[in-house]
Formats: structure tokens, sequence, C-alpha cells
């Protein structure tokens, strides 16, 4: 913990991510006393408040709360007004003062196009010398070419190993598990490639729609919400080489690999491999709901599902379809992964017996947390006439096996790593430009071809052309 940088600048303070999910992590780690004794927190934001008001405005988790423990966490924090004036940069400059040798971790939770003048800012401030480090959220631009200004912009002030892009789905512990998974165990990673498996799917559904967010989702829609970012990191952890070590360079050289090497999208084939969806009128969960265009109040071609067919161009995943879909409104809140073995190269049962299926997994991340394989074994019987073959399930439930031990927010553990200083969860430039480079020939294959939003009904997985998209491949979703 010697090394932890000790304060803590986040802009954005008054928002919803920083109340949601910053402040609530900051306090969890402060109770396990795994932020430096000496932390001090500025909330940075364009109201004009004292730190009373703004530490009045912050809610503390409930499962945790303790009154002493909660005083003495607020009385960390102090409030700093930033709006881009340069005399407001130099007052969080003096708030700062000598402590920033002992390391300033600055975390911008603002809309992606204060990024730019923040940084700006911070260095003609004198706040992005050596001793500060830079965390943002996505998104990162909204296209290849924004995105490299935006990193310009940021690379300017800021070398590249200060700069920690977050994808909260790498603080996720499931996500983290995918990595343990593979390259912990010798049983699967002899069959992990086109040789033992058929197909992949990464389904991240949600039921939530658009959550007052109109200004940010409109014009955005899921490919550039969703994809580019949280289910890219997932098929790369998924698809990529054991890396030399679990270090930041070694685990993101092999990420960025897999990323380059996905087939781009063109007019010709964009409609065979991707259908998009906007939802209508429908219940979630017994409540009826709003389609998008009323929650929005007009008419719009923003897309709010997704469903790809992906191909990783390189010798390990020649031929395996990695399907993948997202979406809102969908009938439950589940993020999982599945993969599909291939069957037997010759099944000996063909004659006597039946049942026989080809093995899969399923790695559930959100809500539950499990990973479930599904092996082959006898119905118990004389089997007279054959025998009756069943799937079976090996089921490593994580909550279960690691009962007893809170399930930590993912910011903890992202917000923990920005101050130690290392970047492995956090994404690397030239990872989110190879994204959006997939993701940009998609878009304008999308365009050129005219592929329209198809409407489904809030509370169903997608409009039917994503079931054909898999399912003329013999395969079909999970559910
Ligand atoms: C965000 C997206 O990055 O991730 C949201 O902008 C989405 O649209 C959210 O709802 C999903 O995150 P989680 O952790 O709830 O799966």
């Amino acid at each position: 913990m010697t090394d932890a940088y000790q304060t803590i600048i986040i802009f954005g303070a008054t928002g919803d991510l920083a109340h949601r999910m910053l402040f609530p992590s900051l306090y969890n780690l402060y109770l396990d006393r795994l932020l430096p004794s000496d932390v001090q927190i500025i909330a940075s934001g364009r109201s004009v408040m004292d730190d009373e008001a703004f530490r009045a405005s912050i809610e503390l988790p409930d499962d945790r709360y303790d009154a002493e423990e909660a005083a003495a966490f607020l009385t960390r924090i102090r409030y700093c007004p930033v709006s881009g004036e340069a005399a407001q940069f130099a007052a969080l400059r003096d708030m700062v003062g000598d402590r920033i040798d002992r390391g300033v971790a600055v975390y911008l939770s603002t809309p992606p196009s204060l990024f730019a003048p923040m940084v700006a800012g911070l260095g003609k401030a004198g706040l992005a010398g050596p001793t500060v480090r830079i965390a943002m959220e996505k998104p990162i631009g909204h296209d290849l070419a924004s995105s490299r200004d935006v990193n310009d912009a940021v690379n300017a002030v800021f070398d590249e190993d200060r700069v920690f892009r977050v994808d909260h789905y790498l603080g996720k512990e499931t996500v983290q598990n995918l990595l343990v998974l593979r390259f912990g165990n010798m049983l699967f990673e002899p069959l992990w490639s086109a040789r033992g498996i058929e197909h992949v799917q990464i389904t991240v559904a949600e039921t939530v729609g658009l959550e007052g967010r109109v200004s940010y989702y409109d014009g955005v829609g899921a490919l550039k919400d969703m994809v580019q970012n949280h289910m890219l990191q997932l098929l790369a952890l998924v698809a990529m080489e054991a890396p030399a070590s679990m270090t930041p360079a070694a685990v993101r050289d092999e990420k960025v690999k897999v990323i380059r090497s996905l087939r781009p999208m063109s007019p010709d084939t964009v409609e065979q491999l991707s259908v998009r969806g906007q939802y209508g009128a429908g219940a979630v969960g017994g409540e009826p709901v709003k389609g998008y265009a009323d929650e929005l109040g007009h008419r719009s071609d923003t897309e709010t599902f997704v469903a790809l067919k992906a191909h990783i161009d390189n010798w390990r995943w020649a031929g395996v379809p990695f399907y993948l879909r997202t979406g809102k409104r969908m009938p439950e809140r589940s993020s999982e992964i599945l993969i599909q073995f291939r069957p037997v190269p010759h099944s000996i049962f063909a004659k006597k017996g039946k049942g026989l299926q080809p093995n899969t997994m399923l790695i559930r991340i959100q809500p539950q947390e499990n990973i479930q394989l599904q092996v082959m074994a006898k119905q118990p019987g004389l089997d007279r006439h054959g025998l009756n073959l069943r799937e079976v399930a090996l089921d490593v439930s994580l909550s279960t096996e690691a009962a007893g031990q809170r399930r930590r927010i993912a910011y903890e553990r992202l917000l923990l790593d920005l101050i130690e200083g290392d970047p492995t969860l956090f994404v690397r430039r030239d990872e989110v430009e190879a994204a959006w480079t997939w993701i940009d020939s998609i878009h304008q294959a999308w365009t050129q071809a005219n592929v329209p939003a198809r409407p489904y009904t809030a509370g169903t997985w997608g409009p039917s052309a994503a079931i054909a998209l898999i399912e003329r491949d013999g395969a079909s979703w999970h559910e």
C-alpha cells in the first residue's frame, strides 16, 4: 500500500455514476482499510457549493452503513467547483498543494465532450506531472477518427502509461475469472480452438430501457454503447492467446491481437452477419412498458438491440462463429458466454443408444455467477434397448463457493488498481482504436446498405431476424 496514490480527484462528482458507484465504492474501500490512511478525495463539479453541502449529498451503501465510519470517511472529501475556467483549475491545484508529490489519481466521470478541455486545464494548472494519473469512462469518441482526437488530446498531456481507460466489465469478478478458468486449468485449453469448439455465444441482455439517458443514447445505440467496449472485451478474453504473464503489457498485447483479427463487415455481408432492433411497447417482468420512440417522444432509427455473427481471422479461430447479442428491454437481465463444443468425432452410441449431445460450457457473469459444464452421462437403468444418455451439469457456483465473501462492486477493484497503478484491467489506446475500426466497418455498412432497426416487442429476445441469424447455421441462442 505504500505506493498507493494519496489524493483522488473526481470530476463529474455531482453526476449519477459518481453517486451510484464511485463514492459507495470508495466508502467500501475505506471501511476495508484499503485506501491510504491519509487519503484525500477532491470532488469536483460545475455547481458551486461548499464541502459540507457536497458531503450531505452523498448516499453511502445501506448494507455497510456505520455512522462513525461514515462521518470519518466524509471528512476525507473536499469539494472544488470546476467548470473549465483557469482560475478554478488553479484553485484545485492549490487544494492539492504539496500532496502532488505523493500521487494524484484523477477520475473523469464527466460527459466525454469534456475530456479534452479538462485534460488541457489540468495540464496548464500543473496538475499533470509524472505523479498524476488519469482515468476516464467510455465512450472514448464515437468512431475511430473521434476516438483518435480524444486520445491525442489526452496523450498530449498524459503519457499513455498514466492513462487508465475504464471498462467496468473488466472490474467484474466473473470476467476476471475468465482468465483463471482458461489459463489456470489444463483441462480446457487443448480444446479451446476451432478443433474443439463449434461456436461461441456472448449475450448481454438488460431489462432496462432508456433510463432517462435520452441525450446520450439516441444516435449512439447498442453497437457503440455495448459492443464496442464491454462485449469486445469479453470476446477478447475468451479468444486471446495465453499471455506470457499476468502483466499489463502481456495481457493487453494479446487482447488487442484478437480485436485486430475481427473480420470487417461490408455492405455485401452486413445483412447476413448482423441484425438491428428497436423495442416497441410491451411488458417486462409483468409490467407494461413504453416503446423506445414513445420514451423518446419522436421516431428514431437508433438500435436498442444488436445481434452479430463475428469471425476472428486467425489460426486458432478460423471458421468458428462468435455470435454476439445485446439489447435493452429483454425478458431478463443476464450476461453470459456459451461455449459450444464440437460433437464427438464418431459416436459409438449411434445404433445402440440415444440422447448424445455435444458438450457446452455456460459462463454466467451476472446476475448469477457460475460456470456450468454439460457432460454426457448414462441414464441409470438396464438399457435393454440401447443406452439412454443424458446431459448432467458440472456446476461451479461462485457465489456458493465464495459464500460469506462480499461481492465487490466492479468499481472498487478498478479504483484500487488506479490508485495503486496497475493498468492490467484498463483499456489501452490501441485496443480502443482496434475496436472502433471494426465497429466503424459495421456502422458504415449499415448506412450504405440501409439496414433498418427492426421492431421487437419489449420483453422479448429481439427481432425474429436475430433468431434466424444463428438458426441459419443450425444452432440456436441459449435461453
Ligand atoms: C454501460 C452502458 O456502459 O453499461 C449502459 O452505457 C448499460 O447502457 C450498462 O446499461 C450495463 O452495465 P451493467 O454493469 O449493468 O451490465
